[in-house]
């Protein structure tokens, strides 16, 4: 039996926040959106059938590993999976939900508010939509957890979809407008907002890939949308700025894989850079001034390489043998330690928003949780100012175009009963949360 001796004890800032992450549509239920009207559309269903003969690969955050892409292979999908529904029931369940936060003894809660139910129709508020995240929010700060609040993860109302969604320049408007009521009715209690969730990710699964919502794939379109979140997360940080002086702590969530480059090669080492601007550094770069933190999410580690033929091919070609999780994606916690090195040149306070493993039966979930806060404790002992720490997700939910499948819950939910059921990972989180500081061997 080990005893403490074999133990080597990595304490964290006593400041350091710990917390867990979810958003709005993956968990709420009951949310009609561009997300639920399209999940019925022919496209995407004509998208999921195309791809049950074939493997399921989501573009942006990468292809399969060998191993996985066979297993994939023959699959054929069931349409039900892709749909939200009533989602984890959480808009119900939400006093539930914050008791399972409570448990892991987590000072911090990132959730996110859903635009289209704060303001379903044009200048039309929900009174009671806003009551429902006032009560979550006075009930976070009752049990001293600290609400970190994202205004936009991703989904739209109906009406600013049938607008052009974020192709059309009033978008920012009319996205300041339910800021400014949100922050008029909710903002004297928080502290810490994320404008935008991964505007980068977005625009490339939504517009480049068109595996998201609304199924473009143009490079044109695409950059306008870029544009359009930029100017929206400014124009919102001046107001929120402006309103709640020093007080409010604005920023984004940024999406990072850490790229190599397949075979060390020069061309590989090129595209590496260049995917590197265009999938997250563009955005940071641009927007740099008019974030007071940054928020990052790190999942997995993509080999880079151009195949004659001219396409580029991101899959983990060389990783047959290593481990994956249940989405294909490498388990490789250590990509977390030179992206961070990366991101301190900007001088800016950095929180890990998201971060977290798909793995149903909990086979490898602590073990990435140790490692991936071994390397984050590295960087913060080598001078990188990291704050706080988010597990993704408290909850298994919807995984967006992977559907139901992946399970990236601390805590498992009964589709049926909404019963939340503890994985055995959740004591070890709640011990680190507790103790802030990791036990490794
Ligand atoms: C992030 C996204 C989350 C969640 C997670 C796991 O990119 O912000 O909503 O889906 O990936 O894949």
């Amino acid at each position: 039996m080990k005893n403490a001796e074999n133990y080597k004890i990595l304490k964290f800032p006593g400041s350091f926040l710990w917390g867990v992450s979810t958003s709005a549509y993956q968990v709420e239920g009951g949310i009609k959106n561009d997300w639920s009207e399209w999940e019925k559309s022919a496209a995407r269903v004509n998208s999921i059938l195309a791809s049950s003969s074939r493997e399921p690969v989501s573009p942006s955050q990468g292809g399969r590993s060998g191993e996985a892409r066979s297993k994939q292979k023959e699959k054929i999908f069931n349409l039900n999976d892709f749909i939200c529904g009533r989602a984890c029931d959480s808009y119900n369940r939400w006093e539930e939900d914050v008791e399972l936060v409570k448990n892991l003894n987590c000072g911090a809660y990132r959730f996110s508010i859903e635009w289209a139910r704060i303001e379903p129709e044009i200048g039309k508020f929900d009174e009671k939509a806003v009551e429902h995240y006032k009560m979550l929010i006075r009930k976070l700060k009752d049990c001293k957890i600290e609400p970190f609040v994202t205004l936009w993860h991703w989904t739209l109302p109906l009406w600013i979809s049938d607008l052009g969604g974020w192709e059309n320049k009033k978008t920012i408007e009319h996205f300041s407008d339910y800021v400014e009521k949100l922050a008029g009715s909710l903002g004297e209690d928080i502290n810490f907002w994320i404008t935008l969730n991964e505007p980068q990710t977005y625009t490339g699964l939504s517009y480049v890939a068109g595996t998201f919502p609304p199924q473009v794939k143009s490079l044109f379109r695409a950059n306008k949308v870029f544009r359009n979140l930029m100017q929206a997360h400014a124009a919102v940080y001046k107001m929120l700025k402006q309103k709640f002086d020093g007080k409010a702590q604005v920023g984004i969530s940024h999406y990072a894989n850490y790229h190599t480059a397949y075979g060390n090669t020069l061309l590989n080492k090129a595209l590496v850079k260049i995917m590197d601007y265009f999938r997250w550094q563009r955005f940071i770069n641009y927007t740099e001034q008019y974030q007071d933190f940054i928020g990052f999410q790190y999942y997995h580690h993509n080999r880079i390489r151009f195949k004659l033929g001219g396409r580029l091919i991101i899959a983990d070609i060389d990783n047959e043998n290593k481990s994956v999780n249940d989405m294909g994606w490498e388990i490789y916690p250590e990509g977390i330690y030179p992206l961070l090195k990366y991101i301190k040149k900007y001088n800016k306070p950095i929180y890990i928003t998201e971060n977290g493993t798909a793995d149903a039966d909990d086979n490898h979930r602590a073990k990435f949780i140790l490692d991936t806060l071994k390397n984050i404790h590295q960087a913060i002992s080598e001078g990188v100012d990291v704050r706080g720490y988010f597990y993704w997700s408290l909850l298994d939910n919807f995984e967006w175009a992977h559907g139901w499948e992946p399970k990236f819950g601390l805590y498992a939910v009964d589709l049926k009963t909404f019963e939340r059921r503890q994985r055995p990972s959740v004591s070890l989180y709640a011990d680190i949360c507790q103790n802030k500081r990791i036990m490794i061997v």
